[in-house]
C-alpha cells in the first residue's frame, strides 16, 4: 500500500481526498492534519465516512509524523505547502498540493498575484503543473506536483486542441466561467451564506482574478505564443460544479471540429468529448473525475464556442489530485477514480 497524509483535512478538497481514497484499493491514509479539529475523530466530523477510517483522528500538522508517509498531499490555503514542502522533499516523501503554491513558474508574478513573497522559489523548477492530458510522462517523474486549480482545469481541456492545431486567434480568447459555492472552500464567508448566495449570480474578479496568470500560463505553453485572455468567473448557487463557456475567433480552417477534439483527446480516461450539438451540464459530472466538452460553430461561422464542465472538487481539484498520484506510483491511472457523476 502507499501510505499518504492529507494537509487540510478538514476543507472540503480535503474530505473529498478521503471520499475518493476510501475507495482506493493500493492508498492507505496515514496522517490527516487540521488545527482546529486535532483530537477529532475523522468520522465524527465527517459522518459519510463512518465504517471507512474509524481509526484516524485530525492532528496537528508536523512534517516529522507526515515524512514517514510516502506522498502527502495539501490542501491547504496559499503559503502553506511552501512551508513544509522542502523538509517533506529531502526526507523523501513526495509532495501533491492542490494550493496555487507551485502553479506559477515566475515567483514574481506569484508574489504579485498572491499579495506576498513566494516561499519556496528553489523549489519551482522541480515542480511539475499536474494536468495529466499535457504532462503525463514528467508527472511520472515528479516529486513535487502543482494540482491545476478548478477554473484552469475547465479552460484547459476546453481550448488546448485548438491552440495546439493553431486555428484560432491567440490575442482574443474569452472564458466565461461560472463555479458553485464549494470553490471557495469551508470557510464561514458571508458571500457563501445561504441568503446571500442561493437565488442569485455574480461575476467577481472580471478586472483580474488570480486563475488567470496560470489559464495564460497554460494556454500559451499549449500556443506556443502569448494568448491574450478575457476569464471573467461568476458564483453561481450550486454546491459543485464548474461551467465553463469558451469563445474564439477562427484564423485557419480548422477542418472537422469535432474530430479535432476527439482525435487529441482519445485514450484520455477522464475527458469525455460529447457528441455534435450537446450542452453539457454540471451534474452530469457530480462527483466524477471527468471533464465533459461539446463543440459548436454557431450558423458555420467564424466563432467557435467550447462548453467545458467539470466537478471543481474533483477533476477541478481532489480528483486530479489522485489521478497524479497514480501516475508517480505507476498504478492503475483510474485506480479510486472509476465512479461515475451522481445524478439528479
Ligand atoms: N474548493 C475548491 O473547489 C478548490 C479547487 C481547486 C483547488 N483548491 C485549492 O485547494 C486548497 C484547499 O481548498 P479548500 O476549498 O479545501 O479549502 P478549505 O475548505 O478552506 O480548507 C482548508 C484546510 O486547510 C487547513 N489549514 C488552513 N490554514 C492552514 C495552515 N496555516 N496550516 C495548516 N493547515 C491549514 C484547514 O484546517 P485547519 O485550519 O483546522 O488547520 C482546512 O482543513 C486551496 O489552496 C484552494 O485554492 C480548491
Amino acid at each position: 500500500m502507499i501510505k499518504v497524509g492529507i494537509v487540510g483535512g478538514t476543507g472540503y478538497t480535503g474530505v473529498e481526498l478521503l471520499r475518493l481514497l476510501a475507495c482506493h484499493p493500493h492508498v492507505s491514509v496515514e496522517a490527516i492534519t487540521s488545527r482546529s479539529e486535532a483530537g477529532t475523530a475523522v468520522s465524527e466530523l465527517y459522518p459519510n465516512l463512518r465504517g471507512h477510517y474509524d481509526e484516524l483522528t485530525f492532528s496537528d500538522p508536523d512534517a516529522e509524523r507526515l515524512s514517514h508517509c510516502d506522498a502527502v498531499f495539501f490542501a491547504t490555503p496559499h503559503g502553506v505547502a511552501h512551508a513544509l514542502a522542502g523538509e517533506l522533499l529531502d526526507k523523501g516523501t513526495r509532495v501533491i498540493d492542490l494550493s496555487a503554491d507551485f502553479r506559477l513558474r515566475d515567483s514574481d508574478e506569484w508574489a504579485h498575484w498572491y499579495g506576498q513573497p513566494h516561499g519556496a522559489p528553489e523549489l519551482l523548477g522541480e515542480a511539475i503543473y499536474g494536468l495529466p492530458e499535457v504532462s503525463r510522462e514528467r508527472i511520472r517523474q515528479a516529486r513535487l506536483i502543482a494540482v491545476p486549480g478548478c477554473y484552469p482545469t475547465a479552460v484547459q481541456l476546453g481550448l488546448l486542441p485548438l491552440l495546439e492545431a493553431g486555428v484560432i486567434d491567440t490575442e482574443r480568447v474569452i472564458a466565461d466561467c461560472k463555479s458553485g459555492v464549494t470553490g471557495a472552500g469551508r470557510g464561514a464567508k458571508v458571500p457563501s451564506l445561504l441568503a446571500e448566495a442561493s437565488e442569485s449570480m455574480k461575476a467577481y474578479g472580471a478586472s483580474g482574478h488570480r486563475h488567470l496568470p496560470e489559464i495564460r500560463q497554460g494556454l500559451s505553453d499549449a500556443a506556443g505564443v502569448p494568448v491574450g485572455l478575457t476569464f471573467v468567473p461568476h458564483l453561481t448557487p450550486m454546491i459543485r460544479g464548474i461551467h465553463a463557456t469558451l469563445y474564439a475567433r477562427l484564423i485557419a480552417d480548422p477542418g472537422d471540429l469535432q474530430a479535432l477534439f476527439e482525435r487529441r483527446f482519445a485514450g484520455e480516461p477522464f475527458v469525455d468529448v460529447m457528441p455534435p450539438g450537446s450542452h453539457p451540464e454540471t451534474r452530469s459530472v457530480k462527483g466524477a473525475n471527468v471533464c465533459r466538452l461539446a463543440i459548436h460553430r454557431p450558423g458555420d461561422g467564424d466563432t467557435v464556442v467550447v462548453l467545458s464542465v467539470i466537478d471543481n472538487l474533483v477533476k477541478g481539484a481532489s480528483g486530479q489530485a489522485v489521478h497524479n498520484l497514480n501516475l508517480m506510483f505507476g498504478l492503475d491511472e483510474q485506480a479510486g477514480l472509476e465512479a461515475p457523476a451522481i445524478m439528479p
